[in-house]
C-alpha cells in the first residue's frame, strides 16, 4: 500500500506547512513507524525467549526498551496526523515499509540475542539520522526525530555494554 497523504490536510496541516513539504514529511513519518514499531516487536521477541545466565536482567531490561520504543511509535504516528497525513501502522505496511531485516525467530542465546539487537539498532540510528536531515526545515519534525534519537541512542550504550569485551559480529 502506497503512503499517503490525504485531503484531511486542508483541516490539520498547520498554515506553514505546504503541500510538498507535508507529504515528504508525513512519508519520513510513516517509514519511521514501520521500523519502530518493527524494533518494538524485535524487543518483545528478545524478552520472550532470552536464556542465558543474565536471563533476569535481560528479560526485564528488552521489555523496558519494548515500551520505550512503542512511545516513540506513538510519537511519529501522531506527528503525522497532526501534519494532516494518515498514520500507516497496520501490520502489512509495517512489513512492507521497516529498514530492519527479518528477525529469526528460534535465536535465543543471550549474546546472539543482543548482537541482533544492536545491528538493528545501528539501523535505527542510521534512518533517524538521516530523517533529522531531511526534516531539518520544519523544527518541529525535526525535533521529534531528535528526541526518539536521544532515546535509542541510549538503547545502544545499555546494549553494548552488556557485550563488553565481545566482538559485535562474531558468532554469524
Ligand atoms: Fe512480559
Amino acid at each position: 500500500m502506497t503512503l499517503q497523504y490525504t485531503d484531511v490536510r486542508t483541516i490539520t496541516t498547520p498554515p506553514y506547512l505546504d503541500w510538498d513539504q507535508g507529504r515528504e514529511l508525513v512519508f519520513g513519518l510513516n517509514k519511521a513507524l514501520a521500523t519502530l514499531t518493527d524494533l518494538a516487536v524485535t524487543y518483545k521477541q528478545a524478552h520472550w525467549n532470552v536464556l542465558g545466565p543474565g536471563f533476569a536482567q535481560l528479560h526485564l531490561l528488552f521489555d523496558q526498551f519494548a515500551d520505550e520504543t512503542r512511545t516513540y511509535v506513538d510519537t511519529v504516528a501522531e506527528r503525522a496526523v497532526s501534519l494532516g497525513g494518515v498514520a500507516h501502522g497496520t501490520l502489512e505496511n509495517v512489513a512492507e515499509h521497516t529498514a530492519l531485516a527479518p528477525f529469526r525467530a528460534e535465536e535465543r542465546d543471550q549474546v546472539q540475542l543482543l548482537r541482533e539487537l544492536s545491528r538493528r539498532v545501528e539501523r535505527v540510528l542510521d534512518e533517524l539520522r538521516d530523517a533529522i536531515e531531511t526534516s531539518g526545515e520544519e523544527p518541529v519534525t525535526e525535533d521529534v526525530y531528535i528526541e526518539i534519537a536521544r532515546g535509542i541512542e541510549k538503547q545502544r550504550w545499555m546494549l553494548l555494554a552488556h557485550l563488553s569485551g565481545q566482538p559485535l559480529n562474531s558468532g554469524d
